[in-house]
């Protein structure tokens, strides 16, 4: 299995094997083409395709290459964008029906997970969140309080069950916890059951929507749908959503514990940002799973330095025995907190996108895959509303909206200005990249520690932004709106769809 960077996940290593029935297929028609074969794709196209719609699903790559596979997969209706804060941005409706809906996601995890006897490891837990000043007390509170006017069963504990000092927690009800791919490897299963396609290594090159079906042209043939739903993440191309989600790495680490005390609850601190823990068995061991250090795509600049950070917060905490894993990964947080589902706005109305998860991909892929359901069978569903990427939040998430852009701008306009010109490649360190100015271009050069120099455009192909060196996963990052690329220039994730210009390729020597 390959992945978006160059650390395995826990999920990725330790995976049961699937691979999807067909290689090829002659074109055709097909009710739906679902673009992305991470949970939301699968999910959604196990929902249509039992519900009798004829769907192919393309994937670029391998299932759960992306974020999937860089979860930590907490399943929970305790969400990143706490329940008052969704009441202060919308209302108390709204909140409620997010909150019932991503109750519903636990129900429905555990029902495909029964119907179709997958094998993930899928348990019940509960959450625990604790506060470690008066600050966060304060936060605390209001978070509780706002758990039980939408009605998600919470309420203070005296206890929490990680060896960490607190002053005050809370204890919500009914969350879950998988392996994350396992359980889209048993959806994918299911839905090739079902009469659905899936190609991997099949990326989508363009959508021709002009007509009455929309015409796919892929690496591996033309199609027709009724109906595109991009899951890729964020969607390609150049869109309003990519000026409302602003991108983000989270950390994560696998650990043994001496003690063989392995909490099985999920557990939140309120730090900003926040460390989450938890803990899955699978074959017989238990594995300690730590997150945090999270920051926006491009705005680290020893992401390394986040790894040993993480390492060093739960070795405070911990008496840990090893490490096993650690990766890092990407997710997209919207403006106004809560994910955009439905049409993608300027294109044809059979557009779909779902988006803007934030930390809570594993709840909000269910969610997105009843909207878009709902919106392909034309039922009426108050979530429709609520999620659309078209709504209008003047105040909601203005700030963010604001802040976001204004630094994009502020990339753009820096474009190689800080940049110094230097063709002194030998003081880049093995391993490691640097972007740098050669005749007023700017060039991202790697250097493997061996022989060899990479030397690509540090121009991202989507809007011209600059790109940054990730020395953690060994990648170029964009800042503006979180496209990477590999060393070589290829597109790790968009929304970029065009590799980064290759320029050279060399031994040291002959630089
Ligand atoms: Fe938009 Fe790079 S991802 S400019």
């Amino acid at each position: 299995m390959i992945r978006d960077g160059v650390h395995l996940s826990l999920w990725q290593e330790k995976v049961k094997t699937y691979k999807p029935v067909f290689e090829s297929v002659h074109s055709q028609k097909f009710d739906v083409i679902i673009v992305g074969g991470g949970i939301t794709g699968i999910a959604t196209a196990l929902a249509l395709q039992t519900r009798g719609k004829n769907c192919l699903v393309l994937e670029t790559r391998n299932l759960c290459y992306g974020t999937t596979g860089g979860t930590t997969a907490h399943i929970n209706t305790f969400l990143d964008t706490p329940y008052n804060t969704i009441i202060d941005n919308f209302n108390l409706e709204v909140a409620r029906h997010i909150a019932k809906a991503a109750k519903d996601v636990i129900k429905k995890i555990k029902s495909t997970v029964d119907t179709f006897a997958i094998d993930c490891g899928y348990e019940d837990c509960k959450a625990f969140v604790f506060a470690q000043n008066e600050k966060q007390v304060d936060e605390l509170d209001k978070i509780l309080d706002a758990c039980i006017k939408v009605g998600v069963h919470a309420a203070h504990s005296k206890d929490i069950p990680v060896p960490i000092a607190f002053l005050k927690a809370m204890v919500i009800n009914d969350q879950g916890k998988f392996h994350p791919v396992n359980y889209v490897y048993g959806m994918a299963a299911a839905f090739e059951k079902a009469g659905g396609i899936i190609l991997e290594n099949c990326r989508l090159i363009k959508a021709d929507e002009s007509g009455e079906l929309i015409k796919a042209e892929t690496e591996m043939g033309n199609f027709q749908c009724d109906h595109l739903v991009y899951a890729t993440h964020i969607p390609p191309g150049i869109n309003l959503l990519h000026l409302r989600c602003t991108p983000y790495r989270s950390y994560a680490m696998v650990a043994r514990l001496k003690s063989g005390q392995y909490p099985k609850d999920l557990i939140y601190d309120m730090a900003d940002p926040y460390h989450y823990y938890r803990t899955q068995l699978i074959d017989g061991e238990e594995y300690f799973i730590a997150g945090g250090k999270d920051h926006k795509t491009g705005y680290e600049q020893e992401t390394d330095a986040c790894f040993e950070s993480l390492e060093q917060t739960i070795r405070t905490h911990f008496d840990i025995s090893s490490i096993s894993h650690a990766w890092s990964s990407q997710y997209y947080e919207s403006s106004d907190g809560i994910p955009y589902i439905g049409h993608l706005p300027s294109h044809n109305e059979k557009v779909l996108v779902a988006t803007g998860f934030g930390g809570n991909g594993m709840t909000y892929s269910h969610i997105a895959a009843e909207v878009i359901q709902c919106i392909i069978f034309q039922e009426k569903n108050e979530l429709i509303d609520i999620f659309s990427p078209s709504r209008l939040k003047p105040i909601a998430g203005f700030k963010n909206f604001v802040e976001h852009n204004f630094d994009v701008v502020k990339q753009l306009m820096s474009k190689a200005l800080s940049l110094y010109e230097d063709k002194n490649f030998e003081s880049i360190p093995p391993g490691e990249g640097k972007v740098l100015k050669i005749d007023n271009h700017p060039i991202g050069v790697y250097s493997d520690g061996v022989d060899s120099i990479h030397i690509v455009s540090a121009v991202c192909t989507h809007m011209k932004c600059i790109v940054k060196w990730n020395t953690a996963e060994k990648s170029w990052d964009c800042p503006c709106h979180g496209a990477r690329y590999s060393i070589q220039g290829k597109v790790l994730n968009g929304p970029a769809d065009h590799d980064l210009e290759y320029i050279h390729h060399s031994v040291k020597e002959n630089v």
